[in-house]
C-alpha cells in the first residue's frame, strides 16, 4: 500500500468531557476487575497489561474452557502469530455446550423480531438443541473439519443457527452479506473453494420481497466444488430448485441427531473466513481462529459494553459483516448474555421502529453505527421521545468516525443525558475492539478515546516515528493481540503488507491523531476504500465492475463526505465510442452495479467525462478527482502525466 496520505493537522478542538456517573462505575465488570488485580485507577490496570500482555490474555483464556491447555501463550514469529498454542478447543463449547450446565441454559438468548413483526424467542437450551440437530445434519452431508461453507442468509435465526453448525464441526463459515449480488457472491464461493452454500428462498426488507435463490443458481452456474446448496424457506415463494443438488433446510434439520458431539480443534484452527475490501479488486479472505478470537470477543464485551446477568442486548450490524460475527453471535453468547436479533430495516414501517424494539425487549445496552444514528436524527427528535427508553444503561457506535454532533444527539435523545457511549474502533483484521472507552472513561464526544487492555496503539509517520500530539499520522498497533487477524485466505503476500508497510507495526490503513490526553480521534482511512454507512467498499472493486459495462472504456471511484451515510459514492467514466452520455445510460449504469456488486456500491452521482488524471505508470490519481471535486488543495502532482 502506497503511504499518499498528506498530514492534515486538527483543527475542530472538541472541548466537552463527559465524566462516568458513580452508579455506572462502581457497577462495571472493569471496575471489579481492576480491584480484583489491586489497582486504583484505569491508567495503571492499563500499563500492567501492556507491559505482560500474555499475563493478561492468559487470565482471560483462563476463563473460558479448553479441552487441552495451551503450551505457549504466544508465538511471535513477525509478521506471523500463533495464540495459546498446543491447546484444543471450539468456539461453539464456549458459547453453548458449557452454560448447559448452569442456570444460563434457560436465558433467552436470542429475542428474533422479523421486520414483518414475526417473533421467535430462542433459549440458550433451544438454541444449543437446534445447532446440535443442524451440525448433525451437515456432517451427515459430507460437511467435516476445514470444509468451507457460505452462509448467504439474512438475520434471521437461521443465519446464526447455521454458523454455530459449521464452527461445531470445525468447518469454516464464510458469511456473505444477503444483499451482495450474483457476481460478489461467486467470486466468494470461489475464492474459498465452498463445499455447500446455506441460502433462502427470499426475505424481506423495507416491505419488499427480495428473492435470492436464483442469486445463488447464477453464482454457482460454473462452479465445480458446491455439493449442495441448503436452502431455507423464509417467504415460501416459488423457486427454482435443482434435484440433487438443493435440500431443503427443516427437512435436513429434522433428519439431524439430537446431539452432534463438538469437533475439538486446535486453538489456531480457522473459525471463519470474512471478505473485506482492500485497495484492488479482488475482496480478501480474512482468516480468524477459535482460540485467539475467542478470548478477544470475549474479553471485550465483557468490559467494553459490560455485559451483565441481567442485560438485553441489542447489536443492529448484519453478521454478514464483522460486527455481527463478534457482537451479535460470539460475544454475547460466550459471555451468557441475552440479545435481541432484528430483521429489518431501520424505518420500516416508520422510523420509530428502533425505539420501539428498545421499548418492546427493555434493550439495556444498544450498539449501532453513526449512520443509523444520524439518519433517524433526520427524521426528528419526535419519534424516539414517543418510546420508554428508560432501560438504556450504556451506548455503543462503530463503523465510521462518529461526528460530535451525531454523538450529542445519540446522548441527550436516545440516552437521555447520562447513558455512556462506547465509540468502538476495531475492523474485519482485527476481530475485537480494540480502541475505546470502558464504562470508566470520561467520554470526549467524536473520539473513541483509549487503547484497550493489552492493546499498545500508536499515531505515527512513514517511518514509524511517533507524532507530536495533536499531529496527523498513521494509526498503528504495536504488538499482536489474539483476535487479529492469522492470514489472508490463499493469499499470504497481501497479509504480509498489513505489517510490512510501516516496518514492524500493524498499519489499520486510517488516520488518525492523538490529542494531549492520549485520545485517540480517527479521521478515516487513507487508502482508496470508500466508507458507506459503515461499510467498506473497494474503489477498485466498483472501478472494475463498471468497465464491465460495454459502454464504459474507464471508470474511477471515490468518496465523498455525506451528511448521514458517512462517504457517498461518485463515480467518473470514460465512454467507448459510439456511447451516449443521456441520463438512460447513466440509471442503466447505476442499475448495472445494483446487479454486479448490491445496493450499497450504487454511486449517487456518475460523471462522463474525456479524460481521467493518472500518473506516468497508468495509475488513476483518485486523491485529484476527490480534491477537485471537494474543492481541496490538489497537492503533490509531481506524477501526474499530463
Ligand atoms: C474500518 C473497518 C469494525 C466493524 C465495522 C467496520 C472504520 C470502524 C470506527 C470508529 C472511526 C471507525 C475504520 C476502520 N471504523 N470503527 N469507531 N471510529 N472509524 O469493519 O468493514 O473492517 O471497517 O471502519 O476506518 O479501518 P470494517
Amino acid at each position: 500500500m502506497a503511504l499518499q496520505f498528506e498530514h492534515t493537522d486538527r483543527f475542530l478542538k472538541e472541548t466537552r468531557l463527559y465524566e462516568p456517573d458513580d452508579s455506572t462505575v462502581s457497577r462495571a465488570n472493569i471496575t471489579a476487575y481492576m480491584r480484583s488485580k489491586g489497582f486504583s485507577t484505569w491508567d495503571e490496570l492499563y500499563r500492567w497489561s501492556v507491559a505482560n500482555p500474555e499475563e493478561f490474555w492468559s487470565e482471560m483464556a483462563r476463563e473460558l474452557e479448553w479441552m487441552k491447555p495451551w503450551k505457549t501463550v504466544r508465538r511471535w514469529e513477525p509478521p506471523y502469530v500463533q495464540w495459546f498454542v498446543g491447546a484444543q478447543c471450539n468456539i461453539v463449547h464456549n458459547a453453548l455446550d458449557r452454560h448447559m450446565r448452569t442456570p444460563v441454559r434457560n436465558k433467552v438468548a436470542f429475542y428474533w423480531e422479523g421486520e414483518d413483526g414475526a417473533r421467535r424467542t430462542l433459549s440458550y437450551a433451544d438454541l444449543y438443541q437446534e445447532v446440535n440437530r443442524a451440525a448433525s445434519a451437515l456432517s451427515k452431508l459430507g460437511i467435516t473439519k476445514g470444509d468451507r461453507v457460505i452462509i448467504y442468509l439474512p438475520r434471521i435465526p437461521e443465519q446464526i443457527i447455521s454458523m454455530l453448525a459449521v464452527a461445531r464441526l470445525g468447518a469454516v463459515h464464510s458469511v456473505v452479506y444477503s444483499a451482495f449480488s450474483a457476481p460478489a457472491l461467486r467470486d466468494r464461493i470461489n475464492d474459498a473453494q465452498a463445499k455447500a452454500v446455506i441460502a433462502c428462498d427470499g426475505y424481506y426488507y423495507q416491505g419488499k420481497l427480495v428473492e435470492r435463490k436464483s442469486v445463488v443458481d447464477e453464482a454457482l452456474r460454473d462452479n465445480d466444488t458446491v455439493e449442495h446448496v441448503i436452502v431455507v424457506r423464509r417467504t415460501g415463494t416459488d423457486i427454482p430448485w435443482q434435484a440433487g443438488r438443493d435440500v431443503d433446510w427443516a427437512e435436513l434439520v429434522a433428519s439431524g441427531a439430537d446431539r452432534h458431539p463438538v469437533e475439538p480443534v486446535d486453538s489456531e484452527h480457522p473459525l471463519f473466513i470474512l471478505y473485506t475490501s482492500g485497495t484492488t479488486g479482488k475482496p480478501k479472505g480474512v482468516v480468524h481462529t477459535h482460540g485467539g478470537y475467542m478470548v478477544g470477543v470475549y474479553t471485550t464485551a465483557r468490559f467494553v459494553f459490560d455485559v451483565q446477568p441481567d442485560d438485553i442486548f441489542w447489536c443492529t450490524a448484519d453478521p454478514g459483516w464483522v460486527t455481527g460475527h463478534s457482537y451479535i453471535v460470539y460475544g454475547p453468547l460466550i459471555n451468557g448474555v441475552t440479545s435481541v436479533f432484528y430483521e429489518g430495516a431501520p424505518t420500516y414501517p416508520d422510523p420509530g421502529r428502533f425505539w420501539s424494539i428498545v421499548q418492546r425487549y427493555g434493550v439495556t445496552i444498544f450498539y449501532t453505527a453513526p449512520t443509523a444514528i444520524r439518519g433517524l436524527m433526520r427524521h426528528g427528535d419526535q419519534w424516539p421521545a414517543q418510546y420508554d427508553l428508560s432501560s438504556l444503561r450504556l451506548l455503543g457506535s462503530v463503523g465510521e468516525p462518529i461526528n460530535p454532533e451525531a454523538w450529542v444527539w445519540y446522548r441527550e435523545k436516545i440516552g437521555r443525558g447520562q447513558v455512556p457511549i462506547m465509540d468502538t474502533w476495531w475492523q474485519t483484521e482485527t476481530g475485537s475492539i480494540l480502541i475505546t472507552p470502558t464504562p470508566i472513561t470520561p467520554l470526549k464526544p467524536g473520539s473513541a478515546t483509549r487503547p484497550f487492555l493489552g492493546i499498545e496503539a500508536d499515531v505515527v509517520d512513514r517511518s514509524g516515528q511517533p507524532v507530536d500530539a495533536n499531529r496527523g499520522g498513521y494509526l498503528v498497533i504495536k504488538q499482536p493481540w489474539p483476535s487479529m487477524m492469522r492470514t489472508i485466505f490463499n493469499d499470504p503476500k497481501r497479509y504480509e503488507v498489513y505489517w510490512n508497510t510501516i516496518p514492524g507495526m500493524y498499519f489499520a490503513g486510517d488516520a488518525a491523531h492523538k490529542d494531549e490526553d492520549g485520545y485517540f480521534w480517527i479521521q478515516g482511512r487513507v487508502d482508496d476504500v470508500i466508507s458507506v454507512s459503515g461499510y467498506r467498499l473497494g474503489s477498485m472493486e466498483i472501478e472494475s465492475a463498471l468497465v464491465g459495462h460495454p459502454a464504459v472504456a474507464e471508470a474511477a471511484v471515490i468518496g465523498k463526505p455525506h451528511p448521514v451515510k458517512g462517504e457517498s459514492i461518485k463515480a467518473f467514466v470514460i465512454l467507448r465510442k459510439g456511447y451516449d452520455a443521456g441520463e438512460a445510460l447513466v440509471s442503466e449504469l447505476k442499475q448495472f452495479i445494483r446487479q454486479n456488486i448490491g445496493p450499497i456500491a450504487v454511486p449517487d452521482d456518475i460523471q462522463v467525462v474525456d479524460s481521467l488524471p493518472k500518473t506516468r505508470s497508468g495509475k488513476i490519481m483518485r486523491r485529484l478527482l476527490k480534491a477537485q471535486e471537494l474543492g481541496l488543495p490538489i497537492g503533490d502532482v509531481s506524477t501526474l502525466e499530463e
